[in-house]
């Protein structure tokens, strides 16, 4: 009995001291045990502190017994043996209280009259365990009813939404916080100045020496008009920054220099610059890029005269026009 008490304490200790550092430790969404190694060296020496302190105590206990007078030591054990009787005392009370089971010798007190071939029926009450569950099933359909069909409360179509919302709170959060995740299938154009500021800084010190401040052109290619050797768009410019140009042009890779992010903000910051018309342009080279993935219905296409078309976004108010050659 000692013992098992001694390894019960040990053993609530231990988890009580894992929960606790679980608690107290900021591991984000893991585990601090898993994230903290340490943590196993901690638990460890807690273990040998709470197995040395059990040993003291009983040790202790041991020669405080010893040292007692014969008839002190009987109503010591006497005093014992009643506590480890009541300990539990109350927990068994109310474990046979819920059970409601009347004690076999008074059975004849709620025994039925009848008598089927010496088969007797006991009018046992219900066991309490059941009827309280009964009750709280009624307080609960209560609570169902008014909350869900009188104060119509969320059901699972409208909860099912708020968590959808709410996961695409968070995924524009851990974006914002995580920009260098992107890469050339998911990089997106950016817009705020912030960024464009940053990219263009990036393009200052990197970029003018090939291209010319404001990617007039030089020897790069002009960076403004309609013209891309190796495709427009954020993707395809993300992809040339990232992955460089055709081999011998002169165009590197950028990847091991710059930041997926701040690729993406000197792309952008590229993209910005369209249209822009900077003094002294380079002719252009390569082809008029349409945007493959842009829905055609939202295209037209105008032909002004013989040297200009017009190219008009009808989700977009901004006209551009294109004059071929030019
Ligand atoms: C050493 C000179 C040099 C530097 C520095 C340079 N580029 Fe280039 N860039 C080129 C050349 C040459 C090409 C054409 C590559 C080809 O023809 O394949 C090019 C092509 C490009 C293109 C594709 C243009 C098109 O028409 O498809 C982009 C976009 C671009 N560069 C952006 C940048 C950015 C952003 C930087 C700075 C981070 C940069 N370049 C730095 C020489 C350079």
């Amino acid at each position: 009995m000692k013992t098992t008490a001694s390894y019960l304490r040990v053993i609530g200790f231990m988890i009580l001291a894992f929960f606790l550092l679980e608690f107290t430790i900021d591991s984000g969404e893991e585990w601090a045990i898993i994230k903290y190694p340490i943590i196993w060296a901690v638990l460890g020496m807690l273990f040998f502190f709470a197995i040395a302190l059990e040993i003291v105590a009983a040790a202790l206990q041991r020669i405080l017994f010893a040292s007692l007078s014969d008839e002190a030591k009987e109503r010591y054990i006497a005093a014992e043996a009643l506590r480890n009787q009541t300990r539990f005392g109350w927990f068994k009370r109310k474990y046979e209280d819920m059970l409601g089971a009347k004690p076999m010798e008074k059975e004849q007190d709620i025994v039925l009259d009848h008598n089927y071939d010496g088969i007797r029926e006991l009018d046992n009450k219900l066991p309490p365990w059941w009827v309280y569950m009964f009750y709280a099933t009624i307080i609960f359909a209560g609570i169902y009813l008014v909350r869900f069909q009188i104060f119509n409360g969320p059901n699972q179509i409208d909860e099912y939404e708020t968590e959808v919302a709410q996961a695409k709170l968070d995924v524009a959060e851990f974006k914002k916080n995580n920009k260098d995740l992107i890469d050339v299938n998911t990089v997106e154009i950016l817009t705020e100045p912030s960024d464009l500021a940053a990219g263009e800084t990036i393009f200052t010190a990197n970029c003018v020496a090939c291209h010319k401040v404001g990617g007039a052109g030089g020897i790069g290619p002009n960076l403004t008009d309609d013209y891309w050797i190796l495709g427009g768009g954020i993707k395809n410019v993300f992809h040339t920054i990232s992955e460089g140009g055709r081999a011998g042009k002169g165009m590197i890779s950028w990847k091991t220099d710059l930041k997926p992010s701040e690729m993406a903000q000197v792309a952008s910051y590229v993209l910005s610059l369209h249209g822009t018309n900077p003094a002294d342009p380079k002719d252009p080279e390569g082809e008029i890029w349409i945007d493959e993935n842009a829905p055609v219905d939202n295209v037209q296409v105008k032909q002004v005269d013989s040297t200009e078309i017009e190219v008009k976004m009808t989700n977009d108010p901004v006209i551009d026009s294109i004059q071929p050659g030019k």
